[in-house]
């Protein structure tokens, strides 16, 4: 039977059609950015304004050449931002994600011709009953959602120490940052795929250019890389934490040893000189004590903010702030450092570049180490940082590190110490991170005998019952240990009796 109109349905159909053209017209139209804070460079003015907010630990991000930015929430999102109408969608979630501490959906990158393969690829975690792995798995974007995923790997995981990043090479190789998932060993071993850079088809496949044509490895011996990315001439970065100090920039080359476990950072101890010269290992070109927790890496190649040009721009977690690392003109030596938002912005997971040279940061203050003071309102964010002719408020401006930046003849200042060497694990209002890293705060070792107090922190704490480690701080002199240690006694209600530097020296 026909249906004929009723005056009604005509008025609802109209409306439903005026709200129609009302929407249409809405996603055309481009949303204006919020301006924050303005950055004043020797010449360059720039404006940083929320691109995204509200966000879930944004982990990874990406630029495609048709000016999309893909990025990855840690719980297990993926969503998509058009730079030209600032508009976001969410166009996939993986519900199997294993979402803990620095295990979940980590990084992505997508294909470098994505106007003609729509291709994104992401690595994340997973655990079924007592197994943790990590995926990387390649999906199909088809209008808006991401389709057809297709595993190319699988390898262990933990629940932190996942790496990851992923980047395309110059020349189309599929590259991968594994974390060594806290087994040191199988990152030297070219048998395992944890602790190494490995390189891939983008359809999955091995290349048959790579060291061993049967194998995925690249290069080995990392422990935790958290940045990755290609420079303009196709030098492969990547940045890395230390473990307790010497964090890293490495210049990644084919089939070399970067030294973890036997080596962390400078090859600078007679056992690291040693296992250098016996493993034709390559050092880091730029490394960090104390730590900083580098993240994201990335290239800046464009001429827009000029003084920025040829350079590697940095986020860290730990150290909150973006450096700028300037590159030599052969483009594989560091040769200055500059920082930018110290503490201002929180924690920094990830930073990417778009083609008209304009940064995009991502910051991380609901991740699983919050900080005092954060996470700020509208946290999480992406911020857009780009040039602009008028500042309507103070520019922030950056701080140039010295390169003869010496602490040598300083006087020691214990607060400092637990700040540079403690503070990442312990927290610092001394609680730690539950179940994680003990509490300091009422600790009975912290209060008890100082003898069993100065072995632990010489040798470092490994009891069965905590799977995570300590390392030792042999390294800091006497005079540094027992200032640290007096701190940790006296700090946070601890009311133990002083160590004596005599003490330090006699269980070397
Ligand atoms: C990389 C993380 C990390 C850093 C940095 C670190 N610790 Fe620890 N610390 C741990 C872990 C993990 C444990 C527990 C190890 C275990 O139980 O096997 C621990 C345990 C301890 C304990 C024993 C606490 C208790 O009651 O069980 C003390 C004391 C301690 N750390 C002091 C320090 C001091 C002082 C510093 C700085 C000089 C420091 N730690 C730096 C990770 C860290």
């Amino acid at each position: 039977m026909p249906i004929i109109p009723t005056p009604i349905t005509i008025v609802r159909l109209s409306f439903i059609s005026v709200l129609a053209i009302l929407l249409i017209a809405c996603s055309d139209k481009k949303n204006d950015l919020q301006t924050i804070d303005y950055v004043q460079l020797d010449k360059s003015l720039l404006k940083v304004e929320v691109l995204s907010d509200s966000l879930q630990v944004p982990w990874d991000m990406v630029v495609s050449n048709d000016r999309n930015l893909f990025f990855t929430e840690q719980y297990g999102a993926v969503s998509v931002i058009n730079l030209e109408t600032n508009q976001q969608r969410k166009i996939l979630v993986i519900p199997e994600v294993w979402h803990k501490r620095t295990a979940g959906l980590l990084s992505l990158t997508v294909h470098p011709d994505f106007k003609q393969n729509p291709y994104v690829y992401v690595h994340y975690t997973t655990k079924t009953d007592s197994l943790i792995y990590n995926h990387l798995v390649r999906y199909t974007l088809k209008g808006d959602t991401l389709i057809s995923p297709k595993e190319l790997l699988k390898i262990k995981g933990f629940t932190a120490h996942n790496g990851g990043r992923l980047a395309f090479s110059n020349n189309g190789k599929l590259l991968w940052a594994t974390g060594d998932a806290y087994n040191g060993d199988e990152s030297q071993d070219v048998n395992f795929l944890n602790g190494k850079i490995l390189r891939l088809n983008a359809d999955g496949g091995i290349p048959s250019d790579n060291p061993n044509p049967k194998s995925y490895v690249w290069a080995r011996g990392f422990r935790n890389m958290q940045g990755l990315t290609v420079t303009d001439k196709g030098y492969i970065f990547t940045s890395e934490h230390g473990d307790a100090i010497e964090d890293e920039v490495n210049l990644i080359e084919k089939d070399r040893n970067y030294g973890w476990p036997a080596i962390e950072g400078l090859h600078n101890l007679p056992q690291e000189i040693a296992f250098a010269k016996a493993n034709h290992t390559k050092e880091p070109v730029k490394s960090w004590t104390p730590v900083i927790a580098p993240s994201g890496i990335t290239y800046y190649g464009s001429s827009a903010i000029a003084e920025w040009k040829n350079s590697l721009l940095l986020s860290t977690l730990k150290a909150k702030s973006l450096r700028v690392l300037k590159l030599d003109e052969e483009g594989k030596a560091i040769t200055s450092e500059e920082i930018f938002f110290d503490n201002h912005y929180g924690r920094l997971r990830d930073v990417c570049v778009d083609a008209d040279g304009a940064v995009y940061i991502s910051t991380s203050n609901k991740d699983w180490k919050p900080q005092v003071g954060f996470p700020l309102a509208g946290d999480d964010k992406i911020l857009k940082i780009s040039l602009t002719d008028k500042a309507l408020k103070k520019p922030l401006l950056g701080s140039k590190v010295s390169a003869l930046a010496d602490t040598k003849d300083k006087a020691i200042d214990a607060a400092q110490l637990y700040q540079n060497y403690c503070v990442s694990c312990h927290q610092a209002d001394g609680k730690g991170v539950k179940g994680i890293f003990p509490a300091l705060a009422g600790s009975n070792l912290v209060n008890g005998s100082s003898s069993n107090l100065v072995k632990a922190l010489l040798k470092g704490i490994n009891r069965a019952e905590n799977p995570q480690k300590m390392p030792g701080f042999a390294f800091l002199k006497d005079d540094e240990l027992a200032a640290v240690m007096n701190y940790i006694r006296q700090s946070w209600g601890n009311q133990a009796a002083k160590v004596t530097e005599k003490e330090i020296k006699q269980n070397r």
